[in-house]
Formats: structure tokens, sequence, C-alpha cells
């Protein structure tokens, strides 16, 4: 159980990861006005910050420490 609680933990740090990621595109997407292809990757991003949100809230149910990435 403490190996699956770590790499939940781990894995936190890549769904943070790729929502900034997914972020920046969109970003630098606005910025050619490319607005709908900004949007989608806008839409990734919150998608994979979900995916973090129900990896913590399992965490935080099962009475588990809850990593942060920095
Ligand atoms: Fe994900």
């Amino acid at each position: 159980m403490k190996d699956l609680i770590k790499a939940i933990n781990g894995h936190l740090a890549a769904e943070f990861q790729a929502s900034h990621t997914y972020l920046a595109m969109s970003i630098w997407l606005r910025k050619k006005d490319l607005a709908g292809f900004s949007s989608y990757m806008l839409a990734k991003s919150n998608e994979e910050r979900g995916h973090a949100s129900r990896m913590i809230a399992y965490l935080v149910d099962s009475d588990e420490t809850v990593e942060l990435p920095t």
C-alpha cells in the first residue's frame, strides 16, 4: 500500500506538469489569434488538473498524505 501511495503522489507531478504544458500551449495559441486551438488546449489543461483532483480526493478519502509538487 505504501508503494501505491508513493506512486500516486509521484503521478500527481506528472498530471500538474501536463496541465501546465497544455496551459502554456493555450497561451501561445491565443497570442497567435488561434482562439479555437487555444480553447482546446485550455480544456486539455483543465482535464489534466481534474485527473490530479481525483487522485487527491482518493488520497484524502483514504486518510493518506497528499504531497503537492512545487
Ligand atoms: Fe492525466
